[in-house]
């Protein structure tokens, strides 16, 4: 086996205490090293400027990445929902600054905590397995009481005479000269070779029973490690009952129930008809006056607007922006003044809105009974109020017309 060399890794002090430290790092920073560095248990106030050491610029790097990662972000979900890929929801704009900003701002933290992050173990030369400082016994303490100055070999003005005289001129503890083993490889140990293959190994041991659930097939059922309530004894729909002579496990309903709420005996009422065609007039139930006629415009405006659009000419938000991306197989919604949709009883209205029409889907489930005949009333006034002749004004009120 060839000598091991050692070579001349710099020299470390030791002193009593913080403010001892402090002084000789400003004397070290005054000569002008620069390969060199202070070790301390915890970290000491006031060090960096008695070291020399400027703020970092990694702030920088930070709000750049940062930045990018906005960018990032709103290119991303722009070409996605805007280009690639424009999705007509509820009329909604295929791209705007609000749906965007959790994904914004989601991006902007990951890409700048990741550059913190990778960029404070970069700058620092980390991971760092070893350090020829480990070689000093005296060292060790480094963690626990010690304060310690180290100045590197490498360094441009190092020279082993006069950097020690320099450093045995601030007060320490002691000086000590560092050997530069790192060069020197004493190679992986065998026993942690063998473990590593053994784990590499095993490693794929998961990727292979995964694959294999994947591909293959069996009649055992899949591993549910914490069933918790997953599995019970019931009865599922469409499923077998023997404690009934007709074995379903799906009841029939009492002859004759009536669910709560849903007692609709009411024909106009409930189904706009009235003498067997359509009924012509509101239902007794809804008083024709102001507040109706203003719940009308209300629901209107929420349930039809965004199709029919506001003033009812079948233009509303979403047609125009289903022409605008010129969506396949788009129907125009009816317009509301339509000479046959003027002609159309209050009740048929009604209908429609309950059961929807071709392609206008039903709104029945949405909208309670009331309200929808609030919107036919408001629609009636819709009508009226783009078709009205003058001899539908009441008399008094036409000289206010002039
Ligand atoms: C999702 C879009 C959409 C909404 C919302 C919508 N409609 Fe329609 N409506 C249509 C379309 C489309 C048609 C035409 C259907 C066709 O001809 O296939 C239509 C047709 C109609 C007609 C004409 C029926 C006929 O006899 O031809 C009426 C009246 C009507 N809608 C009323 C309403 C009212 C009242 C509401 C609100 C409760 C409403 N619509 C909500 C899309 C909509």
């Amino acid at each position: 086996m060839a000598e091991i060399t050692h070579r001349d890794g710099g020299l470390l002090a030791e002193f009593k205490d913080v403010t001892a430290l402090v002084r000789a790092c400003k004397k070290v920073r005054d000569a002008g090293y620069e390969d060199w560095d202070a070790y301390s248990p915890f970290p000491i106030h006031g060090i960096d400027p008695a070291m020399g050491i400027r703020p970092t610029r990694i702030p920088w790097a930070i709000f750049m990445a940062g930045i990018t990662g906005t960018t990032t972000a709103f290119v991303m979900q722009w070409w996605m929902n805007a280009v690639d890929y424009p999705w007509l929801i509820s009329g909604k704009p295929f791209w705007s600054i609000p749906a965007n900003v959790p994904i914004g701002f989601e991006l902007t933290v990951l890409f700048s905590a990741l550059t913190a992050f990778l960029l404070t173990l970069a700058v620092n030369g980390l991971p760092s397995l070893y350090t020829p400082l480990f070689n000093s016994e005296r060292f060790k303490r480094a963690t626990d009481d010690g304060f310690f100055l180290s100045i590197a070999a490498a360094d441009k003005q190092y020279d082993a005479l006069a950097t020690r005289k320099l450093l045995e001129g601030t007060n320490p503890l002691a000086v000590e000269h560092i050997e530069d083993d790192s060069h020197v490889s004493a190679g992986i140990p065998r026993n942690l070779k063998l473990v590593a293959a053994v784990l590499v190994t095993l490693t794929f041991v998961p990727l292979g029973v995964i694959a294999k659930a994947r591909t293959g097939t069996g009649d055992s059922p899949r591993v549910h490690l914490i069933p918790h309530m997953d599995f019970q004894p019931k009865y599922k729909a469409q499923s077998k009952n023997t404690l009934f002579a007709d074995e379903r496990a799906m009841r029939m309903p009492v002859e004759g129930t009536v669910a709560h709420g849903e007692l609709s005996i009411d024909e106009h009422y409930h189904r706009g008809v009235a003498n067997g065609g359509w009924a012509r007039a509101l239902p007794p139930q809804v008083e024709l006056n102001a507040a109706t006629l203003d719940r009308g415009h209300e629901r209107y405006d929420i349930y039809c607007a965004p199709c029919h659009g506001t003033a009812g000419y079948g233009d509303g938000m979403i047609h125009r922006r289903a022409e605008k991306i010129g969506a396949p197989k788009w129907i125009q919604p009816t317009s509301l003044h339509d000479a046959y949709v003027r002609g159309q009883a209050p009740g048929q209205l009604y209908n429609t809105i309950t059961h929807g029409i071709r392609n206008m889907p039903p709104y029945g489930h949405a909208i309670p009974e009331a309200d929808r005949w609030a919107i036919v009333a408001y629609i009636k006034a819709l009508q009226l109020s783009q078709y009205a002749s003058v001899n539908d004004v009441p008399e008094k009120a036409r000289l206010e017309l002039r």
